[in-house]
């Protein structure tokens, strides 16, 4: 399956949304999901299954009145991101292309890598030899406007708030170039990949840490770890690629990925032609 052009619009519209209403999900969008999930599969088994209801999974954080804080309510279905240890990145890559596959049918998502029953998660889908569920997502009409708890959630972790683009990408000089913009020589990166890391930009990632720093180096774009990481950073990594992707596509560039060793991730690789 390739990647949708459509998605890319997606990435501005998408927000972690946590409370449900009861407004049923079409019967066409739950047929794009499921399609999405049959074509979808990355090797070494990163995969998404969807499932009706919530199994009770999400439960948010004990707070010490034994309230739940930061829980998902009232999610219709819900999808579960599968993978074997070590393919946390791809997993991340998959997960993010099914929540912008939902964000394009006009459906809220949330990420949960932390928040959620791990044991009620595997007995919700089926799971094979070795595979973990790794994040779940609930999939829904979201409440028209976030009350108090889910507001105030958003707000702990920052929500909207992004790092500068000059934070994450040090030496990304736009446009004809700026004198002393710490580029080579001031020269400008090319469009695809000032969009790729303006598209990375906004991606989610787990406490809103934004972990993944950009340079360009030999005609590639880096991904490389920033300082300070939080533990989802093998799936934050994958989501980020996945924007990389989509952000280089909108300009008509494509390329493919090599994997990296610490601090480096991987770099993107615009194909010849
Ligand atoms: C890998 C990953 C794990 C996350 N885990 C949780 C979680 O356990 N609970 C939760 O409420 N939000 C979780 N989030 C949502 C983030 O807090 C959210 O993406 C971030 O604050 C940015 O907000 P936005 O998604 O609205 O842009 C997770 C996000 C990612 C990418």
């Amino acid at each position: 399956m390739n990647l949708d052009p459509a998605w890319y619009d997606a990435i501005a519209t998408r927000r972690s949304r946590r409370r449900y209403s009861e407004r049923k999900v079409a019967a066409a969008s739950l047929e794009a999901l499921r399609a999405f999930c049959g074509d979808f599969q990355l090797a070494p088994g990163a995969r998404v299954e969807l499932v009706e209801g919530d199994g009770g999974i999400f439960t948010g954080l004990l707070d010490r009145f034994g309230g739940a804080y930061g829980r998902v309510e009232g999610a219709p279905w819900t999808a579960a991101f599968i993978g074997p240890k070590g393919a946390e990145t791809q997993v991340g890559y998959v997960g993010e292309a099914f929540i912008l596959e939902a964000t394009r049918l006009g459906l809220g998502t949330c990420w949960v890598a932390g928040m959620f029953d791990r044991g009620a998660a595997a007995r919700l889908v089926k799971l094979h030899r070795r595979e973990h569920v790794m994040a779940v997502t609930p999939v829904g009409h979201p409440v028209e406007r976030k009350q108090f708890v889910e507001r105030m959630m958003s707000k702990a972790v920052r929500s909207a708030a992004r790092r500068q683009v000059e934070d994450i990408a040090p030496g990304l000089t736009r446009g004809w170039g700026q004198a002393g913009s710490g580029g080579p020589a001031g020269a400008a990166w090319p469009a695809w990949a000032v969009a790729a890391v303006e598209a990375a930009r906004v991606a989610p990632s787990g406490a809103n840490i934004q972990p993944w720093r950009f340079r360009l180096q030999d005609g590639a774009l880096v991904m490389s770890r920033a300082e300070k990481t939080y533990w989802t950073a093998p799936l934050d990594y994958g989501i980020a690629m996945l924007h990389v992707e989509l952000g280089a596509a909108h300009e008509g560039v494509r390329g493919a990925w090599e994997h990296l060793t610490e601090p480096d991730v991987a770099r993107f690789v615009p194909n010849g032609d």
